[in-house]
Protein backbone atom coordinates (compact mmCIF):
# COMPACT_ATOMS: atom_id res chain seq x y z
CA UNK A 1 0.00 0.00 0.00
CA UNK A 2 1.75 3.29 -0.74
CA UNK A 3 2.02 5.81 2.08
CA UNK A 4 2.92 8.67 -0.67
CA UNK A 5 1.36 12.01 1.07
CA UNK A 6 0.64 14.14 -1.35
CA UNK A 7 -1.31 13.88 -4.90
CA UNK A 8 0.68 12.86 -7.82
CA UNK A 9 -0.53 13.66 -11.40
CA UNK A 10 -2.63 9.69 -11.93
CA UNK A 11 -3.61 9.37 -8.13
CA UNK A 12 -4.87 10.90 -4.97
CA UNK A 13 -2.24 10.92 -2.05
CA UNK A 14 -3.15 9.69 1.44
CA UNK A 15 -4.66 13.50 2.58
CA UNK A 16 -6.94 13.77 0.28
CA UNK A 17 -7.75 10.31 0.41
CA UNK A 18 -8.21 10.32 3.80
CA UNK A 19 -10.43 13.59 4.04
CA UNK A 20 -12.34 12.16 1.31
CA UNK A 21 -13.61 9.10 2.91
CA UNK A 22 -13.81 10.87 6.33
CA UNK A 23 -15.80 13.97 5.21
CA UNK A 24 -18.22 11.72 3.32
CA UNK A 25 -18.94 9.47 5.89
CA UNK A 26 -19.58 12.57 8.24
CA UNK A 27 -21.66 13.89 6.06
CA UNK A 28 -23.82 10.92 5.81
CA UNK A 29 -24.08 10.83 9.42
CA UNK A 30 -25.20 14.69 9.41
CA UNK A 31 -27.90 14.67 6.79
CA UNK A 32 -29.46 11.23 8.39
CA UNK A 33 -29.36 13.05 11.87
CA UNK A 34 -30.81 16.27 10.23
CA UNK A 35 -33.81 15.04 8.65
CA UNK A 36 -34.42 12.80 11.45
CA UNK A 37 -33.97 15.44 14.36
CA UNK A 38 -36.29 17.52 12.56
CA UNK A 39 -39.28 14.94 12.23
CA UNK A 40 -38.57 14.03 16.25
CA UNK A 41 -41.78 14.99 17.91
CA UNK A 42 -41.23 17.79 20.68
CA UNK A 43 -43.17 16.57 23.23
CA UNK A 44 -41.81 14.30 26.01
CA UNK A 45 -38.71 14.51 23.86
CA UNK A 46 -37.44 17.96 24.49
CA UNK A 47 -34.13 17.00 25.99
CA UNK A 48 -33.26 14.52 23.81
CA UNK A 49 -34.32 16.62 20.38
CA UNK A 50 -32.55 19.69 22.06
CA UNK A 51 -29.20 17.33 22.45
CA UNK A 52 -29.50 15.69 18.70
CA UNK A 53 -29.28 19.25 17.37
CA UNK A 54 -26.10 20.64 19.54
CA UNK A 55 -24.56 17.35 18.58
CA UNK A 56 -25.64 18.15 15.05
CA UNK A 57 -24.53 21.64 15.11
CA UNK A 58 -21.10 21.05 16.51
CA UNK A 59 -20.73 17.95 13.67
CA UNK A 60 -21.35 20.72 11.28
CA UNK A 61 -18.95 22.66 12.46
CA UNK A 62 -16.57 20.17 12.48
CA UNK A 63 -17.44 19.58 8.79
CA UNK A 64 -16.83 23.05 7.93
CA UNK A 65 -13.15 22.95 9.69
CA UNK A 66 -12.50 19.75 7.50
CA UNK A 67 -13.63 21.32 4.00
CA UNK A 68 -11.53 24.01 4.56
CA UNK A 69 -8.02 21.91 5.56
CA UNK A 70 -9.47 20.14 2.26
CA UNK A 71 -9.69 23.10 0.25
CA UNK A 72 -6.37 24.32 1.16
CA UNK A 73 -4.68 20.91 0.73
CA UNK A 74 -6.06 20.92 -2.83
CA UNK A 75 -4.70 24.28 -3.81
CA UNK A 76 -1.58 23.56 -2.61
CA UNK A 77 -1.43 20.40 -4.40
CA UNK A 78 -1.02 19.06 -7.89
CA UNK A 79 -4.29 17.91 -9.05
CA UNK A 80 -4.35 14.50 -10.37
CA UNK A 81 -5.75 14.55 -13.91
CA UNK A 82 -8.83 12.29 -14.71
CA UNK A 83 -8.18 8.95 -15.85
CA UNK A 84 -7.43 8.43 -19.90
CA UNK A 85 -10.07 8.37 -22.96
CA UNK A 86 -12.98 10.44 -20.99
CA UNK A 87 -14.80 12.18 -23.51
CA UNK A 88 -14.87 15.98 -23.16
CA UNK A 89 -18.54 15.84 -21.68
CA UNK A 90 -17.81 13.75 -19.16
CA UNK A 91 -14.25 15.45 -18.49
CA UNK A 92 -15.88 18.95 -17.81
CA UNK A 93 -19.27 16.89 -16.13
CA UNK A 94 -16.90 15.31 -13.42
CA UNK A 95 -15.47 18.60 -12.86
CA UNK A 96 -18.06 20.38 -12.44
CA UNK A 97 -20.16 17.44 -9.89
CA UNK A 98 -16.74 18.28 -7.72
CA UNK A 99 -16.77 21.95 -7.53
CA UNK A 100 -20.75 21.34 -6.81
CA UNK A 101 -19.77 19.03 -4.21
CA UNK A 102 -17.28 21.80 -2.22
CA UNK A 103 -19.76 24.49 -2.85
CA UNK A 104 -22.09 22.19 -1.15
CA UNK A 105 -19.96 21.44 2.11
CA UNK A 106 -18.97 25.05 2.35
CA UNK A 107 -22.53 26.44 1.87
CA UNK A 108 -24.13 24.23 4.09
CA UNK A 109 -22.69 24.28 7.42
CA UNK A 110 -22.41 28.34 6.24
CA UNK A 111 -26.04 28.41 6.02
CA UNK A 112 -26.70 25.70 9.44
CA UNK A 113 -24.82 28.55 11.51
CA UNK A 114 -26.43 31.42 9.75
CA UNK A 115 -29.72 29.73 10.32
CA UNK A 116 -28.29 30.04 14.71
CA UNK A 117 -27.40 33.47 14.67
CA UNK A 118 -30.55 34.57 12.80
CA UNK A 119 -33.12 32.63 14.99
CA UNK A 120 -30.93 33.91 17.93
CA UNK A 121 -29.50 30.65 18.99
CA UNK A 122 -25.69 30.57 20.15
CA UNK A 123 -23.91 27.95 17.98
CA UNK A 124 -21.51 26.00 20.82
CA UNK A 125 -18.92 23.54 20.03
CA UNK A 126 -19.98 20.54 22.29
CA UNK A 127 -20.42 23.69 25.21
CA UNK A 128 -16.42 24.12 24.89
CA UNK A 129 -16.62 27.51 23.87
CA UNK A 130 -19.04 29.83 21.71
CA UNK A 131 -19.26 31.11 17.85
CA UNK A 132 -19.72 34.18 17.64
CA UNK A 133 -23.36 35.30 15.28
CA UNK A 134 -22.28 35.40 11.47
CA UNK A 135 -25.90 36.85 11.15
CA UNK A 136 -28.27 39.26 12.62
CA UNK A 137 -31.07 38.49 14.51
CA UNK A 138 -34.35 38.03 12.32
CA UNK A 139 -37.09 36.52 12.01
CA UNK A 140 -37.95 36.61 8.40
CA UNK A 141 -33.80 35.05 7.43
CA UNK A 142 -34.57 32.32 10.47
CA UNK A 143 -36.94 30.99 8.30
CA UNK A 144 -35.40 31.50 5.10
CA UNK A 145 -32.07 29.96 6.23
CA UNK A 146 -34.02 26.75 7.71
CA UNK A 147 -35.45 26.15 4.20
CA UNK A 148 -32.38 26.84 1.95
CA UNK A 149 -30.50 24.46 4.49
CA UNK A 150 -32.97 22.20 3.70
CA UNK A 151 -32.99 22.09 -0.13
CA UNK A 152 -29.05 22.20 -0.26
CA UNK A 153 -29.27 19.26 1.89
CA UNK A 154 -31.63 17.85 -0.48
CA UNK A 155 -29.00 18.99 -3.17
CA UNK A 156 -26.21 17.25 -1.65
CA UNK A 157 -28.08 13.87 -1.59
CA UNK A 158 -28.57 14.26 -5.40
CA UNK A 159 -25.44 15.42 -6.39
CA UNK A 160 -23.53 12.87 -4.38
CA UNK A 161 -25.72 9.81 -5.65
CA UNK A 162 -24.96 11.26 -9.08
CA UNK A 163 -20.96 11.38 -7.95
CA UNK A 164 -21.37 7.65 -6.49
CA UNK A 165 -22.94 6.55 -9.50
CA UNK A 166 -20.57 7.31 -11.72
CA UNK A 167 -17.33 6.00 -9.68
CA UNK A 168 -18.91 2.87 -9.02
CA UNK A 169 -20.07 2.68 -12.87
CA UNK A 170 -16.50 3.36 -13.94
CA UNK A 171 -15.56 1.00 -11.32
CA UNK A 172 -17.48 -2.11 -12.70
CA UNK A 173 -18.53 -1.49 -15.93
CA UNK A 174 -15.50 0.64 -17.28
CA UNK A 175 -13.16 -1.34 -15.27
CA UNK A 176 -10.63 1.90 -14.98
CA UNK A 177 -8.29 3.09 -12.48
CA UNK A 178 -11.46 5.87 -11.03
CA UNK A 179 -12.28 3.90 -7.71
CA UNK A 180 -8.82 2.89 -7.28
CA UNK A 181 -7.09 6.51 -7.24
CA UNK A 182 -9.58 7.95 -4.88
CA UNK A 183 -8.00 4.34 -2.59
CA UNK A 184 -4.95 3.49 -0.28
CA UNK A 185 -2.85 1.49 -3.43
CA UNK A 186 -3.75 -2.28 -3.68
CA UNK A 187 -6.83 -1.93 -1.40
CA UNK A 188 -9.12 -1.85 -4.25
CA UNK A 189 -8.64 -4.55 -7.35
CA UNK A 190 -9.79 -3.20 -10.74
CA UNK A 191 -11.19 -5.25 -13.69
CA UNK A 192 -7.42 -5.22 -14.94
CA UNK A 193 -6.42 -7.28 -11.88
CA UNK A 194 -9.15 -9.66 -12.84
CA UNK A 195 -8.33 -11.58 -16.15
CA UNK A 196 -11.66 -11.61 -18.20
CA UNK A 197 -10.53 -14.13 -20.81
CA UNK A 198 -8.70 -17.26 -19.64
CA UNK A 199 -5.29 -16.43 -20.77
CA UNK A 200 -5.15 -12.84 -20.06
CA UNK A 201 -2.03 -11.86 -18.11
C1 LIG B 1 -22.10 19.88 6.22
C2 LIG B 1 -22.77 20.23 7.29
C3 LIG B 1 -24.26 20.06 7.47
C4 LIG B 1 -25.16 19.24 6.82
C5 LIG B 1 -24.90 18.22 5.71
C6 LIG B 1 -26.46 19.51 7.41
C7 LIG B 1 -27.64 18.88 7.01
C8 LIG B 1 -28.89 19.13 7.55
C9 LIG B 1 -30.11 18.52 7.12
C10 LIG B 1 -30.26 17.51 5.97
C11 LIG B 1 -31.11 19.00 7.89
C12 LIG B 1 -32.60 18.61 7.81
C13 LIG B 1 -33.35 19.64 7.00
C14 LIG B 1 -34.82 19.27 6.84
O1 LIG B 1 -35.11 18.16 6.38
O2 LIG B 1 -35.67 20.10 7.18
C15 LIG B 1 -30.52 19.92 8.84
C16 LIG B 1 -31.22 20.62 9.80
C17 LIG B 1 -30.65 21.52 10.66
N1 LIG B 1 -29.32 21.90 10.69
FE1 LIG B 1 -27.85 21.20 9.53
N2 LIG B 1 -26.34 20.47 8.37
C18 LIG B 1 -25.01 20.83 8.44
C19 LIG B 1 -24.44 21.77 9.28
C20 LIG B 1 -25.14 22.50 10.22
C21 LIG B 1 -24.56 23.51 11.09
C22 LIG B 1 -23.07 23.91 11.12
C23 LIG B 1 -25.57 23.99 11.86
C24 LIG B 1 -25.55 25.07 12.92
C25 LIG B 1 -24.48 25.62 13.43
C26 LIG B 1 -26.78 23.28 11.48
C27 LIG B 1 -28.02 23.48 12.06
C28 LIG B 1 -29.17 22.82 11.72
C29 LIG B 1 -30.44 23.04 12.38
C30 LIG B 1 -30.71 23.98 13.56
C31 LIG B 1 -31.38 22.22 11.71
C32 LIG B 1 -32.88 22.11 12.02
C33 LIG B 1 -33.64 23.09 11.15
C34 LIG B 1 -35.12 23.07 11.44
O3 LIG B 1 -35.49 23.42 12.56
O4 LIG B 1 -35.91 22.71 10.53
N3 LIG B 1 -26.48 22.39 10.48
N4 LIG B 1 -29.18 19.99 8.60
C1 LIG C 1 -20.73 13.00 0.87
C2 LIG C 1 -20.15 12.22 0.00
C3 LIG C 1 -19.06 12.62 -0.96
C4 LIG C 1 -18.53 13.85 -1.24
C5 LIG C 1 -18.88 15.19 -0.62
C6 LIG C 1 -17.50 13.65 -2.25
C7 LIG C 1 -16.71 14.67 -2.79
C8 LIG C 1 -15.73 14.50 -3.73
C9 LIG C 1 -14.93 15.55 -4.30
C10 LIG C 1 -15.07 17.04 -3.97
C11 LIG C 1 -14.05 14.99 -5.14
C12 LIG C 1 -12.99 15.72 -5.98
C13 LIG C 1 -11.72 15.77 -5.23
C14 LIG C 1 -10.79 16.79 -5.82
O1 LIG C 1 -10.53 16.75 -7.01
O2 LIG C 1 -10.32 17.64 -5.05
C15 LIG C 1 -14.27 13.57 -5.12
C16 LIG C 1 -13.57 12.64 -5.85
C17 LIG C 1 -13.90 11.31 -5.92
N1 LIG C 1 -14.94 10.68 -5.23
FE1 LIG C 1 -16.20 11.49 -3.93
N2 LIG C 1 -17.44 12.31 -2.58
C18 LIG C 1 -18.39 11.66 -1.82
C19 LIG C 1 -18.69 10.32 -1.85
C20 LIG C 1 -18.14 9.42 -2.73
C21 LIG C 1 -18.56 8.05 -2.88
C22 LIG C 1 -19.71 7.38 -2.10
C23 LIG C 1 -17.76 7.51 -3.84
C24 LIG C 1 -17.73 6.09 -4.42
C25 LIG C 1 -18.74 5.28 -4.48
C26 LIG C 1 -16.83 8.53 -4.27
C27 LIG C 1 -15.83 8.37 -5.19
C28 LIG C 1 -14.94 9.34 -5.62
C29 LIG C 1 -13.87 9.13 -6.57
C30 LIG C 1 -13.54 7.79 -7.25
C31 LIG C 1 -13.22 10.35 -6.75
C32 LIG C 1 -12.03 10.63 -7.67
C33 LIG C 1 -12.54 11.06 -9.01
C34 LIG C 1 -11.39 11.34 -9.96
O3 LIG C 1 -10.75 12.40 -9.83
O4 LIG C 1 -11.09 10.50 -10.78
N3 LIG C 1 -17.11 9.69 -3.58
N4 LIG C 1 -15.31 13.29 -4.26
Amino acid sequence: MSLALANDPRRYGLVAIVLHWCMALLLLVLVVMGMYMVRMPDVGYDQVKITVILVHKALGLIALAAVLLRLAWRVGNLLPQLVEGLPQWQQVAARFVHLSLYALMLALPLTGWWMSSAGGYPVTFFGWFDLPDIGPFNDYWFRMSIVIHRWLGYALIAVVALHAAAALRHHWIKRDDTLRRMWPRGMVRSGAAHPTKPGTP
